[in-house]
């Protein structure tokens, strides 16, 4: 793991940095010791656990297989043009990933910066679901891939990230804008209205809640201003499997009826064509909050 990422962090119970760094364990001070499981991923969450419901092992997988085929590439293209320049001015940037889920797009973005002998940022990436993290740490063994969630106070240092990355995961504006430093931006993907429009109903989707990311894509709260945003719209082929992917990998899949899927996948023709529409929003602390 990376030492950088790593210094990084603090014990989630009393603040303190990690004086030890072990193979199999980070502790603090006073004696506060956290596991690194078997599968490369540190697990800070601590005893009384959280009511949030994770993504299953088949909802991981269905993002996996999904990403893995590329179809979002054009959206981690974006994210390498985007993040690059706001990286240029740091001597030893940290890129922190919040709801990194499998790791995909950080793993494209760490490969995009470290094209032409660049040296690739140091990361980390946060999520609850310790399905998503083992094919995190997988993806991105280099990067300090943490069981978390971000609804709590994050475990990492104010000041410490140059950019926080949020795709398609929870915002905790007051967080992002502690663990920032000055002058640190804050990247989020959301959809667009009509992202996925045309395999809605075939895959399931939520629209409501699509809708209601979309509103949230240009806003984030007092924390943040908006620097700028950036649409981007993929022309997909999407075979029946990949629509069964969609449809699982999203907040539908909590409560999707397998039978019924198989049977509306089955109706689809060999290619349904689609439209992925994104955009990539930057955001820097507002003046009258950096610092705060
Ligand atoms: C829609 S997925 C996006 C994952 C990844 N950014 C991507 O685009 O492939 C949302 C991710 O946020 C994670 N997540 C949701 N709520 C969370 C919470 N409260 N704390 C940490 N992670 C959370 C989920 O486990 C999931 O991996
Ligand atoms: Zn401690």
């Amino acid at each position: 793991m990376d030492t950088a990422a790593l210094n990084t962090l603090l014990c989630p119970i009393c603040g303190l940095d990690f004086s030890s760094l072990q193979d199999r364990s980070v502790s603090c001070a006073n004696g506060h010791s956290f596991d690194i499981a078997r599968q490369g991923y540190l697990n800070l969450l601590t005893g009384h656990g959280t009511k949030f419901v994770p993504d299953t092992a088949a909802m991981v997988a269905a993002r996996d297989a999904f990403l893995e085929a590329g179809h979002y590439r054009p959206l981690a293209d974006g994210l390498v043009e985007t993040v690059g320049p706001l990286l240029h001015a740091s001597a030893s940037p940290v890129v922190v990933d919040a709801g990194t889920g499998t790791g995909w797009y950080l793993q494209q973005l760490l490969a995009g910066l470290s094209q032409d002998g660049r040296v690739a940022p140091s990361a980390v990436g946060l999520d609850i679901s310790k399905f998503a993290l083992r094919r995190a740490a997988r993806r991105n063994p280099g990067a300090v891939n943490i069981a978390w969630d971000l609804w709590r106070d994050l475990p990492l240092g104010a000041g410490t990230a140059d950019v926080v990355l949020v795709i398609f995961a929870p915002r905790n504006s007051t967080e992002f804008a502690r663990i920032l430093k000055p002058g640190g931006h804050l990247v989020v993907v959301t959809p667009l209205p009509g992202h996925l429009a045309e395999i809605a109903d075939a895959a399931g989707l939520l629209g409501i809640q699509e809708d209601k990311e979309a509103a949230l894509g240009e806003s984030f709260g007092a924390e943040f201003d908006l620097i700028n945003s950036r649409e981007l719209a993929a022309p997909l082929q999407l075979a029946p499997a990949d629509v069964g992917n969609v449809a699982l990998m999203g907040p539908a899949g909590h409560h999707l009826d397998t039978v019924e899927l198989g049977d509306r996948l089955a109706g689809l023709p060999a290619v349904t064509e689609a439209t992925a529409a994104f955009r990539i929003s930057v955001f820097q602390a507002a003046p009258s909050r950096a610092g705060a």
